[in-house]
């Protein structure tokens, strides 16, 4: 034990515990992110093909020019760089990047889609997104040759949606029912929404097929533990001694791998770590709260009409959700993975650089305490500015290079797959 301080304190931190390698090991991204049962075309070519094209085009936003890829930039790690994204308007929580999305449990800061495919059915229809309807989308699809064709070999016909009187331009469910796309979907037969909305969730389907092939290569940390676990000190040198050092901190006195464990280094769950809203005001944004009432209206879910799998084990242990007082602002462990190139941070986009992200774990200045609502595991960590130069090495060894280049653009015009 003396023996390792000296060698941490040196600089080398070369002999590690049984304990710290069985949690370095357990943040490496080994094994492939598994699949989703609820989605059966995950891998589907095809599908894949489709839902790039529909990513990268702005065509399905109500002004044109809005597509996935404004908010989720390949160029900026699938995210946008900015505190608060801008669609047709500014949206209330920070854009998240896309990169090894698919190894989450729950999508959104708030958990309240449960799968990939039915997270990709949002965007469409928010105002500040594309501001868009279900029915707009599934027109758009069916009068275009090339998506239209893609679509129907890999799900089969669509809808007649030549017939505007059955299947109106533009049509969606909603709350408020004086809204005309609202009326206009209320008037239609029940089993012409049951066949859009099916054909909607192929959509989100094959977005799903896409996204989930967007993972990042092997990062330095990464071959540090193939190095640790196979004994070899020499490949052990590819994090510098700092960022060493700074996994110790991680794994040990700093706490973080008590939310940020496994190989996105996030318990995929949801935390409230009472972070101050950017202007100050009290944090206002319920959270996991909402988020879980909204999953629970949402008839795109795993256990629900249009999953491939409701009795899963993801349908499951959606059916079983149940809220309590803590999700009140709770919010989901965010990846710690690729962090050099998602700034800025958390879910309003409050610190612009990892340093602020330190000082705020390090002093806990300005954190809001919610009564009864907050879980009490976050303290001051009191760490020198040389620790907590070391803890930024780590995140930053956690970085890898970009994902497959042919699924960082919009696919050319000419279909690749067609002879
Ligand atoms: C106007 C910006 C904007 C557009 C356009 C947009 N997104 Fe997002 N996306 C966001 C924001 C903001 C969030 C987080 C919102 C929240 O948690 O409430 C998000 C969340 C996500 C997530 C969940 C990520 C996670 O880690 O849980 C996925 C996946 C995603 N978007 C995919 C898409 C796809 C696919 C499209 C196009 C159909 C799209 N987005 C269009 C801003 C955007
Ligand atoms: C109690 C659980 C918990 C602990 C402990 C914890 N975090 Fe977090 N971390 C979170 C949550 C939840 C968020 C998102 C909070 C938000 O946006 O409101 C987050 C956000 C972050 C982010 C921003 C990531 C992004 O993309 O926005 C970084 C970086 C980070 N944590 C690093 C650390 C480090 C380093 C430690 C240890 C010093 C640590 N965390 C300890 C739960 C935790």
């Amino acid at each position: 034990m003396i023996l390792l301080l000296v060698l941490i304190l040196a600089g080398s931190p070369t002999s590690l515990t049984e304990q710290q390698q069985r949690r370095i090991a357990g943040l490496q991204m080994s094994s492939a992110i598994p699949g989703d049962p609820t989605n059966r075309i995950w891998d589907n070519e095809q599908a894949a093909v489709l839902g790039q094209r529909v990513f990268f085009d702005p065509g399905f936003s109500r002004n044109g020019e809005v597509s996935c890829a404004t908010c989720h930039d390949p160029a900026l790690g699938f995210a946008d760089g900015k505190p608060l994204p801008m669609g047709l308007a500014q949206g209330e929580r920070h854009a998240p990047s896309l990169l090894n999305v698919a190894g989450h449990r729950w999508f959104f800061w708030d958990g309240r889609a449960d799968t990939l495919w039915a997270q990709a059915l949002h965007p469409f229809e928010r105002e500040e997104e594309f501001g868009s309807s279900r029915l707009e989308v599934l027109h758009r699809i069916h009068s275009d040759p090339l998506l239209r064709s893609q679509y129907e070999q890999v799900f089969g016909s669509m809808p007649q949606l030549d017939d505007i009187n059955r299947f109106p331009p533009r049509a969606r469910p909603g709350r408020n029912t004086q809204a005309t796309e609202v009326v206009a979907w209320n008037a239609m037969a029940e089993e012409d929404q049951e066949a859009v909305n099916i054909a909607f969730a192929n959509l989100g389907k094959a977005i799903a097929a896409y996204e989930h092939q967007l993972i990042t290569p092997p990062s330095d940390f990464d071959r540090f533990v193939d190095a640790m676990l196979a004994g070899n000190q020499k490949g052990m040198t590819v994090l510098s001694p700092a960022a060493q050092r700074g996994m110790l901190l991680f794994v040990g006195e700093a706490g973080c791998r008590q939310c940020h464990n496994g190989p996105l280094l996030s318990d995929l769950e949801f935390h409230n770590t009472g972070i101050p809203n950017a202007d100050g005001s009290m944090p206002s944004d319920p959270g996991r709260w909402k988020g879980i009432q909204l999953l629970g209206e949402n008839p795109f879910r795993a256990n629900g009409a249009y999953s491939d799998a409701p009795e899963s084990r993801r349908g499951q242990s959606t059916a079983s959700l149940a809220r309590n007082s803590e999700h009140w602002g709770a919010f989901r462990t965010p990846s710690l993975r690729n962090l050099n190139q998602t700034a800025p941070y958390m879910h309003q986009g409050q610190f612009s650089t990892l340093g602020e992200v330190l000082d705020f774990y390090n002093t806990l200045e300005g954190m809001v305490v919610m009564d009864h609502h907050q879980e009490t595991v976050l303290a001051p960590l009191g760490l020198t500015s040389g620790q907590l130069a070391d803890l930024e090495a780590f995140l930053l060894s956690l970085s890898s290079p970009p994902p497959n280049a042919s699924l960082m653009a919009p696919l050319p015009l000419e279909d690749p797959h067609s002879p």
